[in-house]
């Protein structure tokens, strides 16, 4: 889970170790961009709860370990049972363990000729 209001809780943290003239144009930047943009901060949070994600699944598979993402769980009660705050959204879960099966074929691969767009739909 993440906070959606991440942009707005001393940002400077984020770029404390880039150079100065870098950290005060993003931090600067960011207020702005997320000001008032609730689908845009709601698309961020899940944009790097995805990447730390696939990361976790990752690095689970590089020291020998399976991993399944799922979100069909009840995620409001989650919520209440790990006291998620207001501002947080929820990701997926992980289960990372040892597969008792060996994977069937990928279930729906879709042509690149429908996933691969150049320049404008
Ligand atoms: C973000 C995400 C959430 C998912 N949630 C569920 C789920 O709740 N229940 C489920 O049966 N499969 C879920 N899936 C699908 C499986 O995790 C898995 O991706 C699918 O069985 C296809 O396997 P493959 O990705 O190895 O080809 C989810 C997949 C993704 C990417």
């Amino acid at each position: 889970m993440l906070s959606i209001n991440a942009w707005d809780k001393d940002p400077q943290r984020y770029w404390q170790n880039a150079p100065k003239e870098v950290a005060d144009l993003l931090v600067n930047w960011m207020g702005p961009f997320h000001q008032g943009r609730e689908w845009l901060q709601r698309d961020e949070a899940q944009r790097s709860i995805g990447l730390a994600m696939q990361t976790i699944m990752l690095a689970a598979k590089a020291i020998g370990y399976d991993s399944c993402p799922m979100i069909g769980f009840d995620i409001e009660k989650v919520a209440e049972l790990i006291k998620l705050p207001e501002d947080y959204v929820m990701g997926p879960m992980i289960a990372i363990g040892k597969k008792t099966k060996d994977i069937w074929a990928k279930p729906g691969q879709l042509p690149l000729s429908e996933l691969v767009i150049e320049d404008s739909f």
